[in-house]
């Protein structure tokens, strides 16, 4: 077979490299590698509301995969890669909704009733078809979700919760999101060494907006929000500090280069629509990498 070129091409390389380490060292199995018996029985309420919260998240899933399927469906590596990412993001809702029932937290009917409100309403892509915007979009969500997962697991050992069960889970979510931030990150790469700028357009654009997936669909997510504050788990500080930055450094890619992205695109806004400059200026003014920075 010749060698892979085109940029499409270059992600099936990237799917196989995935693929290759995800099958080799990172495979688990939901109902045998999580010790289920060493569940507390007395589940802290507010670490169940969390994982119930975290679980609402995951079960977007067929939103997630229609959606970016469509998308990327003449994308062999990126297509691939998509089914696989389903497969992996399945096991994240069943082990956190085995936890909620194996400890006791929620009863069978009662997750039931969750999964149904929460379904009722439909995950939309953010960015609609624009693929590079959504690559962005899932570098720094995919990082974010890691670390959130990471933060709870380490915040319920501190509170001298003892649940392995929970730990044990916890820890290969987040081995598996930063897994998936890893093949995003260097999709994002080989879209900056073809267009650099047009990438890093996207990504400011996207840090403008940034929001956690489904955050707004998910039935009574303000108060949940609240307590994902109040343990500390995610809050806007955190992802400036600690997801923004080292996932832009991760990239490659400096403040002073970002500023220069922020100054061309105001430039060419004012060009292209001088009314609207006074609007864009106050958005870039909100740049969430500025501020981290
Ligand atoms: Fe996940
Ligand atoms: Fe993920």
């Amino acid at each position: 077979m010749g060698k892979r070129t085109t940029l499409e091409n270059k992600f099936y390389d990237l799917f196989n490299e995935y693929f290759y380490n995800a099958e080799k060292h990172r495979r688990w199995n939901v109902y045998e590698d999580i010790p289920w018996d060493q569940a507390s029985k007395t589940p802290d309420p507010e670490v169940a509301t969390l994982v119930e919260s975290f679980f609402a998240v995951e079960l977007y899933l067929p939103d997630y995969v229609r959606h970016i399927m469509r998308m990327v469906r003449k994308s062999r590596g990126r297509a691939w890669f998509q089914a696989n990412w389903g497969y992996e993001e399945a096991k994240h809702s069943m082990a956190l909704e085995k936890w909620l029932l194996t400890s006791g937290a929620r009863t069978d009917e009662q997750l039931q009733d969750w999964e149904s409100q929460v379904l009722d309403e439909e995950w939309i892509l953010h960015y609609g078809d624009e693929q590079l915007m959504s690559l962005c979009y899932t570098v720094l969500q995919e990082f974010a979700t890691g670390l959130t997962y990471r933060r709870l697991n380490t915040f319920t050992k501190e509170k001298g919760i003892s649940d392995p069960a929970l730990a044990g889970a916890l820890s290969l979510l987040h081995r598996d999101e930063i897994g998936h931030f890893n093949f995003f990150k260097k999709g994002l790469q080989m879209y900056m060494e073809v267009d650099r700028d047009r990438a890093l357009e996207a990504m400011t654009g996207v840090l403008q907006s940034f929001h956690m997936p489904a955050a707004h669909i998910i039935p009574g997510w303000d108060a949940r929000d609240k307590l994902i504050r109040d343990w500390d788990v995610m809050t806007d500080r955190i992802f400036l500090k600690d997801v923004v930055k080292p996932v832009m450094k991760n990239l490659g890619i400096d403040h002073q280069e970002m500023r220069a992205v922020r100054r061309r695109m105001k430039e060419q806004a004012e060009k292209d629509a001088p009314e609207v400059t006074e609007i864009i200026e106050a958005e870039l003014s909100d740049d969430k990498y500025s501020q981290a920075a």
